[in-house]
């Protein structure tokens, strides 16, 4: 029985509807802290869905019951000290009920990355002091994020992205890659306590600026900011410009058995969805 936690989220999503093509649904727990989408989509996809609270551990060690695979995914609480606890609550769920691995979505460079971070490298260490079978996920940035129907729509409206990114290259990658590579690692054998890097095709603003002028046909150029004036945008742009997504690995596109998708792909998606204007 594998368990999948968060199936109210984007990713949580991907993972169950996935797992869903290549298991029976009776083979498969979604597990939801919030009744309302436990109703719909237990009667929508004849899933098992349970509801479990990472805040109440009687309620995991119920949800959890007969799993030997848990897909634990990561808490959006980023209130000090909420995630370690949280994720501790489940992990311990995990363990009392005999599941025999536990799957968790991790961030890139957990453990040598900058101090955000640190709730996920507190969960590793969790997960190694369980002493349960582990795989950690450690996924980029979602490239969903930079690349979507209402950016790429702007960007074609102003004819230029903007962004404070030191002309660095990013290695996000599509919650869809991410989803479909959680699937792989609950279902497929030999992730016993394996840490992997996910992360995607090296991308700069430049290039998308220049794939957005090319699949829409409206010239689009890169402007690049000082981070002083990024506003909302100056966390990521410092991570950007600091070289945190510089670095590229195999570990996704591996686990996918392709390669992962990249911007080009993305920005055809946004295109054709109707919102991206041409
Ligand atoms: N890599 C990235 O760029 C990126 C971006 C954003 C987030 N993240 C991280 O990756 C995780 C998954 O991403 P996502 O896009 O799927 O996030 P999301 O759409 O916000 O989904 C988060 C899921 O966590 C569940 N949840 C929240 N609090 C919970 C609790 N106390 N107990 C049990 N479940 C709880 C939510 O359930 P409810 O419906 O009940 O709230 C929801 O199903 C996020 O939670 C965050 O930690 C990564």
């Amino acid at each position: 029985m594998i368990v999948v936690t968060g199936v109210s989220g984007n990713l949580g999503r991907v993972v169950i509807e996935d797992l869903l093509t290549k298991l029976p649904g009776d083979e498969l727990i979604a597990v939801s802290r919030t009744p309302a989408s436990i109703e719909a989509y237990g009667t929508s996809r004849n899933v098992d869905v349970r509801q479990g609270d990472y805040e109440d551990p009687a309620s995991l060690e119920k949800a959890f019951g007969g799993a030997e695979v848990v897909l634990i995914v990561s808490s959006p609480d980023v209130t000090p000290g909420t995630r370690p606890r949280q994720h501790g609550n489940a992990i311990a769920a995990a363990k009392a009920v005999g599941a025999k691995r536990i799957v968790y979505t991790s961030a890139i460079s957990a453990d040598t990355g900058p101090g955000f971070l640190a709730d996920h490298a507190a969960t590793e260490a969790l997960l190694r002091e369980s002493g349960v079978p582990f795989t950690a996920l450690r996924n980029s940035f979602y490239t969903d994020f930079f690349v979507n129907p209402a950016a790429v729509s702007a960007a074609i409206a102003a004819g230029e992205t903007v962004a404070a990114d030191g002309g660095r290259a990013l290695n996000t990658a599509t919650i869809l890659d991410f989803g479909l590579a959680a699937s792989a690692v609950l279902t497929d054998e030999g992730h016993e306590n394996r840490t992997y890097e996910l992360r995607g095709p090296l991308w700069t603003y430049d290039e998308l600026a220049a794939v957005i002028s090319e699949e829409s046909g409206s010239p689009v150029a890169h402007r690049a900011i000082p981070l002083s004036e990024a506003g909302e945008g100056a966390f990521v742009g410092q991570l950007v410009s600091d070289g945190f997504f510089a670095e590229p690995s195999d570990d996704l596109a591996t686990l996918l058995g392709r390669p992962a998708t990249g911007i080009r792909e993305v920005v055809r998606e946004a295109l054709a969805s109707g919102r991206g204007q041409r």
